[in-house]
């Protein structure tokens, strides 16, 4: 279990097991890999981040991830796997995936956000640029990126 405050000061709370926090979560964050490169989304008021959102009445966390990647960046998601589960305080619960996108549609319209976003490479001193959001400049992301390493899901 790993403890640590987000960039607001939040209290976050995360672990790479199986839904420590909630069975049912409320949220999810999507880490995409395609084509080589991370596959993000450009939102207007945050910048840049990893998809995700809220489950929807009806849904599994699974699908939402699948959707929220769809609507937010025209990614269809080939291979799915949930790699872990943060707790911000008080109460947002959200599931960690990890996507291989098979395939990129163009839409005409990427919901809340500018649409899809192509990196190479996700930068060294990422919390000190402008151009990302916050859910990107905590250790959710850098403890996330060890573990698909260790998992050997990415290089
Ligand atoms: P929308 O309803 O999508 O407009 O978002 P919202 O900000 O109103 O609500 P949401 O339930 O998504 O998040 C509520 C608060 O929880 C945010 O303002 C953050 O403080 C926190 N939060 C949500 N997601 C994350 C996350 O991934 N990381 C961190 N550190 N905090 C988060």
């Amino acid at each position: 279990m790993h403890e640590f405050r987000d960039y607001y000061g939040h209290r976050v709370r995360l672990a790479f097991a199986d839904h420590p926090f909630s069975p049912s979560p409320g949220h999810v964050w999507v880490i995409c890999r395609y084509g080589g490169r991370w596959l993000l989304t450009d939102h207007p008021r945050r910048g840049l981040e990893f998809p995700g959102g809220k489950v929807e009445e009806g849904e599994t966390a699974a699908e939402a991830a699948a959707r929220e990647v769809m609507e937010e960046t025209g990614g269809i998601v080939g291979r799915l796997d949930y790699i872990g589960q943060y707790e911000v305080e008080p109460d947002i619960v959200k599931n960690i995936y990890f996507a291989d996108i098979a395939a990129l549609v163009e839409r005409g319209s990427y919901l809340e956000t500018n649409g899809p976003v192509l990196l190479e490479a996700l930068p060294d001193d990422i919390r000190a640029d402008h151009r990302f959001s916050y859910i990107m400049k905590d250790d959710v992301l850098s403890l996330s990126l060890a573990e698909l390493k260790q998992r050997g899901l990415i290089d």
